[in-house]
């Protein structure tokens, strides 16, 4: 395969720290790429007053495949008043340029795997029968309808009259009908059928060729009828009539935070839309090692965006040397190599890191549970840069 080019976007933060330690180890596993910058989060929204500026959409359009660091959002007020002086009053808005490149990208499927890494101090542990402790494997990979349902961004405070003449033809406004339309907020919950079905019948395929013996729906159908209920009932049709060797479950997202914690090896592939897929996939990373081991893709039918789930966490950020567990980030990246079919060579990157995490010499400061500061080294955390290291000397040992 011909030389590929990747956009970059290392954001804020840690999000550049992460992503200049994945390059090397890229550049180790024989990855034969050009990376081109894309430019994105704070810095350009207080220059440009445009957290996503357009050379990076175009870039993005042109080369569909990016990996991405991390980016700092700040709440509105905050927002306005960093803007550059000559931007300021100038009615500008900040947007998150993450949601905006979900929606404009459509990348609508979120992929989530949460794996554990044999010996990674932070796996979750249970008291077993006899008082053993026991360390169940977790290998659930969540799959989070990541451009619709509650987070579709279409919501009011004293919502306008048509909108509230609209809703009240629904009988059950009536239990809202003594309240004045002006102490109202609402936002809406919208599920399409055809995304909806798109992000259904993708779990069902990765459960399919990885060999994952079902797929549980994790929603609410028993109150959210309509649009839980609708995702259901297109994954029990499809489990019929496409996947019968796959069996269908249905979890409720409130029973599900509970069963995660009791007994997370029974589930494999789960699917869920945009906030229970948010809500269930934090709560299973934090099973298999948190924020520095949780790697995420955004995958549209053209554009797939890969990144980790952590943000640029700002105090960290200037942090000289840096302490931040990279593997995140490196594990999005192997998400990318699989996705463009350079499965060996993603599988290569997570044997190191899986050998690495198990021999259990070389730890950032989050799997020796120290609070982050460079103390932390003096403790023997390894920093940043050792752990990329420690993964690039694997690499190099099996060459
Ligand atoms: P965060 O994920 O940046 O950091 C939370 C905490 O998690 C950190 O203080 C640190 O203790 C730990 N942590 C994060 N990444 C780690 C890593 N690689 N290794 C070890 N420990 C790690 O979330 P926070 O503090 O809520 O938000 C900070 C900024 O990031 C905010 O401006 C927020 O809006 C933004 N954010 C961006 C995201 C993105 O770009 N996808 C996602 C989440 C937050
Ligand atoms: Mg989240």
């Amino acid at each position: 395969m011909g030389k590929r080019t990747i956009v970059t976007m290392p954001g804020d933060g840690i999000g550049k720290v992460v992503l200049k330690e994945t390059l090397r180890v890229l550049d180790t596993v024989g990855f034969e790429a050009d990376y081109i910058n894309g430019d994105i989060g704070w810095e350009f929204w207080c220059k440009e007053g445009n957290a996503l500026p357009d050379r990076t959409i175009k870039l993005l359009e042109k080369h569909k495949i990016a990996l991405f660091g991390a980016i700092t959002s700040k709440p509105k007020d905050k927002a306005a008043s960093e803007l550059a002086p000559e931007l300021q009053g100038k009615g500008l808005t900040y947007y998150s340029p993450i949601v905006t490149m979900r929606q404009l990208f459509d990348l609508d499927i979120c992929l989530r795997p949460c794996k554990t890494f044999k010996g990674n101090p932070l796996n979750f542990i249970r008291r077993g029968k006899n008082n053993v402790i026991e360390e169940p494997e977790v290998d659930v990979v969540i799959f989070r309808q990541n451009t619709e349902g509650l987070y579709c961004g279409v919501e009011w405070t004293n919502p306008p009259q048509n909108v509230y003449d609209a809703l009240n033809t629904h009988p059950k406004m009536k239990n809202f009908s003594h309240i004045p339309k002006e102490e109202l907020a609402i936002s809406l919950r919208i599920f399409s059928k055809g995304a909806t079905t798109r992000i259904v019948k993708a779990a069902f395929e990765y459960a399919r060729n990885n060999k994952y013996k079902s797929v549980t729906v994790c929603e609410k159908p028993n109150v959210i009828r309509e649009t839980s209920g609708m995702m259901l009932k297109i994954a029990q049709d499809m489990q019929k009539n496409e996947y019968p060797e796959i069996a269908v479950y249905d979890t409720n997202i409130d029973a599900q935070m509970m069963w995660l914690t009791k007994n997370p090896e029974n589930y494999g592939v789960i699917v869920s839309g945009n906030m229970f897929g948010d809500i269930v996939s934090d709560g299973f990373a934090g099973l298999v090692g948190g924020l520095g081991f949780a790697c995420s893709a955004n995958i549209g039918r053209e554009v797939a965006v890969f990144e980790p789930t952590h943000g640029s966490a700002p105090k960290y950020a200037e942090l000289n040397p840096s302490i931040v567990n990279p593997c995140a980030m490196i594990l999005s990246a192997c998400m990318m190599l699989d996705h463009i079919g350079e499965h060996e060579k993603a599988a290569k990157i997570k044997n190191a890191i899986a050998e690495i995490i198990e021999e259990g010499n070389v730890k950032t400061y989050d799997m020796m549970k120290l609070p982050g500061s460079t103390k932390a080294i003096e403790q023997g955390a390894a920093t940043t840069y050792q752990m990329t290291d420690a993964i690039i000397a694997k690499l190099k040992n099996k060459q």
